[in-house]
């Protein structure tokens, strides 16, 4: 079982097959596509290929793909058609365009055919193979029926997206397993990102010592169920945390996502007690109704899911939550839909996202009549969102007057502000005339926008 624990990146002997050929890189769904677009500009600047700042500046575009809803997917294909055009117009040479992520899993050599087909292929397990594909069939003289592909699940190996290619930003994502052994049902993931796999807490750590050195302050640790993280049965998520906890230098350490399931006490109990993990979960209940819940194979009820969240407020001082929702599941009824809705009262969430149920081909849901009509969704939806609107406001005002600390994040949208992020990840204005990114800073809230709080200092 350890000798899968290689670094792909440190496996991969550089090469110059790449050099010359000019890759864009677009990443779309979850932080793992993101982590994994780091991983993948690592082995191909390994292998000399260069990185293009767009479309127009390149001659191969990758687009790392999801396909957790079937819209998601759709954005994909129409993508590739708009890619191809936007060529066309510019009168440039046509692209090599490449699919990589959950979809190139799930679809393979689908992939190859219809109008938006493409001419590579390569899922979630296999970028150490990328360059080599890439560079041969940039040089092969073929014109026609390019394809190449490379999908398949294995174990033997992870991605550490090496630190030079980080944008500067002072947090990092560093994930810690891949896939999940869940069977949601009406989830895709398990297909695409196949079980559940860890990576060796030594791994884990030797990547964030390397963050830390290059500068970083702040990771997030990164998985379908970190919460489940269970390294050869010995060191669970809780050990995981203290473990990096130790890591001279290191600040602030996140994570994302947890299962309700996994979120054990004991687990808490850490997340409260080791000051530099901040006090966020973010923990998906996707309905609040058992009848659904159970239909779901979520595996908890909602009582049980209200009763961690009392726990975590009770050992996590200033702890926030967000979560997920699904509406119009299979069946679902008012009354459920209802009970969606008590969960949110309850529990009183800093942020929702709330997604319309899709049918995805193949999961055991699909077995089901997708028997809620769009407008239902819709309505139900807008319903949800209003509803978090309003929980929040209340929330919101009640900050108004206290004095928060949080980093310096990033330049904000408002001209000639920082974004500074708390521990318990809310976000708030600063002007910028002094500091700079990483550095601490307090103010008085006055006031928000959305989820935004705006500052005197
Ligand atoms: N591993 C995480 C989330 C995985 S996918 C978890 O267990 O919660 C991210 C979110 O997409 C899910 O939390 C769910 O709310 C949503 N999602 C997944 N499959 C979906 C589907 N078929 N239709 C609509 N939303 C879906
Ligand atoms: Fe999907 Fe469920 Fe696994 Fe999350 S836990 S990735 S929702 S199957
Ligand atoms: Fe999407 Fe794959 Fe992430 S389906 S949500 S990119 S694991």
């Amino acid at each position: 079982m350890a000798d899968f624990q290689t670094d792909l990146n440190a496996m991969h002997e550089p090469s110059d097959v790449g050099s010359g050929i000019r890759v864009f890189i677009e990443t779309y769904g979850c932080q793992m596509n993101a982590y994994d677009s780091q991983a993948i500009g690592g082995l191909l600047e390994k292998d000399g290929f260069e990185s293009a700042s767009d479309i127009y500046d390149a001659d191969v575009v990758l687009l790392n793909t999801c396909s957790v809803r079937e819209l998601a997917e759709h954005k994909i294909t129409s993508r590739v058609g708009e890619i191809r055009r936007q060529r066309r117009n510019a009168d440039l040479p046509p692209v090599t365009v490449g699919i990589c992520g959950c979809m190139a899993e799930r679809l393979g050599n689908e992939l190859h055919k219809g109008v938006n087909r493409v001419d590579l292929v390569v899922g979630v397990d296999n970028y150490d193979k990328l360059p080599g594909m890439l560079g041969e069939l940039i040089r092969s003289s073929e014109t026609k029926h390019r394809k190449r592909t490379a999908t398949g699940h294995r174990n033997d190996a992870h991605y550490v997206a090496p630190p030079s290619l980080y944008p500067v930003n002072n947090s990092h994502l560093v994930t810690i397993h891949k896939g999940c052994d869940y069977k949601c049902t009406y989830c895709i993931v398990p297909y695409t990102r196949g079980p559940q796999a860890e990576k060796s807490p030594e791994a884990i750590e030797s990547e964030i010592k390397a963050l830390v050195d290059s500068g970083a302050q702040e990771v997030t640790l990164l998985g379908q169920n970190v919460t489940a993280y269970n390294w050869e049965k010995d060191l669970d998520f809780a050990a995981l945390l203290e473990r990096v906890s130790a890591i001279d230098g290191l600040q602030r350490i996140r994570f994302l996502t947890g299962h309700p399931k996994d979120m054990h006490p004991h687990t808490m109990e850490a997340i409260g007690s080791l000051k530099k993990v901040c006090p966020w979960l973010h923990l998906p209940i996707q309905s609040g109704s058992n009848a659904i819940l159970k239909r779901m194979k979520r595996l908890y009820k909602q009582e049980e899911y209200l009763e961690m969240v009392d726990y975590a407020r009770s050992v996590i001082p200033d702890v926030t939550f967000s979560t997920d929702i699904i509406v119009g599941f299979p069946g679902e009824t008012e009354e459920d839909f209802q009970a969606t809705l008590e969960v949110l009262r309850l529990v009183k969430y800093d942020q929702i996202f709330s997604f319309k149920y899709s049918e995805r081909p193949g999961v055991p849901a699909a077995r089901l009549a997708d028997d809620i009509s769009i407008d239902e969704k819709k309505r139900r939806l807008a319903e949800v969102l209003a509803l978090q609107e309003e929980i929040w406001n209340v929330e919101a005002t009640k900050q108004v007057g206290k004095t928060w600390t949080g980093i310096i994040e990033t330049a904000a949208r408002k001209q000639g502000f920082w974004r500074v992020r708390t521990a318990n990840n809310r976000k708030f204005l600063v002007a910028d005339d002094r500091q700079k990114i990483g550095d601490e800073a307090s103010a008085i809230i006055t006031g928000y926008s959305n989820t935004t709080f705006l500052t005197v200092e």
